[in-house]
Formats: structure tokens, sequence, C-alpha cells
């Protein structure tokens, strides 16, 4: 049995998609926790629908020295709901803030020599990091596109890659139709990945040792 937990920002569809497969196979993927860090964000009933409460800890900068302080205090909080309810694997869908080293620390896992924590991002990185990969991308007038599903590291979507889905924009996209193709590949890859992890496939490979890390997932399923 993997135990979940999710940390979302704001309109929650990945979040969604995970809780839905999640609740598909209840005998090897349990979601044990979720945590917005936006009070109101529609994550909220989006998850209530499926029975599935969600915690609000909002970010709190007023009464610390810093920024750094504040984001420890954050992330110690989060790290407590997470710890209690016994997460293994954390999915960020639509989380919105840098995790620190510390908090990634939590969740290493010496076996893979990686941090079980997960992100999915709109688009094929290393192109576009940051929080605007679909507009970019759009932008820029990319004829490919598409999204990754990496493991985090305290880089700004620099972490080893597991699944990439790769889309065709089509001359008459709009942004909508660009946008909405690539959330559904997003909610595919992230499923991709749930399904590794319930069969227990998910084997990650270290290669060129001293060179650029690479992180191999079972083939059998993509
Ligand atoms: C998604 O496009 C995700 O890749 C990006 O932010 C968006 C969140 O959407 N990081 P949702 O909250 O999952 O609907």
């Amino acid at each position: 049995m993997k135990r979940i937990g999710i940390l979302a920002s704001g309109r929650g569809s990945n979040a969604e998609n995970i809780c839905k497969y999640i609740q598909r196979f209840p005998e090897e993927l349990q979601l044990v926790a979720v945590v917005t860090d936006t009070p109101g964000a529609q994550v909220v009933p989006r998850l209530g629908q499926w029975g599935v409460s969600v915690e609000e800890i909002p970010f709190q900068r007023e009464g610390f020295a810093s920024y750094i302080d504040a984001k420890k205090n954050h992330e110690q909080k989060i790290l407590k709901t997470l710890q209690h309810h016994q997460v293994e694997w954390v999915c960020l869908a639509g989380y919105m803030r840098i995790l620190s080293r510390g908090f990634l620390q939590e969740f290493y896992c010496k076996e893979l020599a990686v941090s079980k924590v997960v992100n999915i991002h709109p688009s094929l990185l290393p192109s576009f990091p940051g929080r605007k990969g679909y507009e970019e991308a759009f932008a820029y007038g990319v004829k490919i596109y598409g999204v990754t599903l990496h493991l985090v590291d305290a880089g700004v979507d620099t972490g080893p890659i597991l699944f990439q889905e790769s889309l065709q924009r089509e001359e008459n996209d709009t942004w909508e139709d660009f946008q909405g193709r690539g959330l559904a590949a997003e909610y595919k890859v992230y499923q991709k990945f749930l399904e590794v992890l319930r069969k227990g496939e998910l084997s990650l490979r270290k290669e060129n040792d001293g060179g650029k890390f690479f992180v191999l997932a079972s083939s059998k399923s993509i």
C-alpha cells in the first residue's frame, strides 16, 4: 500500500485527477493527505466532491524576521501533517512554491537515492521552466511542446525526469486548444506515474557516474 499526499495551490484539476485514479485502486494506493497553501482555493471543493478533505496551511510572513524563517515555519507545518498521515510519496499538483532541501530530505529514499516527491510541469523540460510553461511555449511559437513529470530537487524544475509527453501545436490552435491539450496530457502522465507506482514497477537507475544524472522509469507501462 502506497500512502500518497498532494500539495496544491489553486484550481486543483491535477489533484482531482490523482484522487480519482487513487480511488480506483484502494488495495494499492491511498490518498492520505491533501494540503493547500491557499485558503479557499478551488482544490478544496473539488476534492470535497470525492470525500477528501483538504487542509489549508497558509503561508504567513508576519511575525518572522526573514522570508527564510517564514518559509521554514510553513514547511514545518506541512511536514507535520504529511508525517502525521505517514505520507510516503508527495505529489505536487500545481503547487506554486519551491520546496527547500531540508523539506525534500525528509522524503529521501536511500535505496533510490532520490526524494519521493514528484511534480508535473507544463513544458518539455528543460525548456520553459518556471511558472508559465504553456504561456511561454505558445508565445515562442514552438511546434512541439508537452509536459514533464519529474522528481523534485531543490532547483526550479531541475529534478530528474521520469515521464514526458510531447504534443503538436496545430496550425489553427487557439490558446485554449493549446493549453487544454496540455492539461489532458498532464493528467495522463500523472496516471502513468501512479500506475507504475502501484504495480511496484518504478525502477530507477543512475547512469553516467559523475556525469549527468539520469533516472529511468520501468519502460513496461510507458
Ligand atoms: C498545471 O498546468 C500545472 O502543470 C502547473 O499549474 C497548473 C495547475 O493546474 N504547475 P491545476 O491546479 O492542477 O488545475
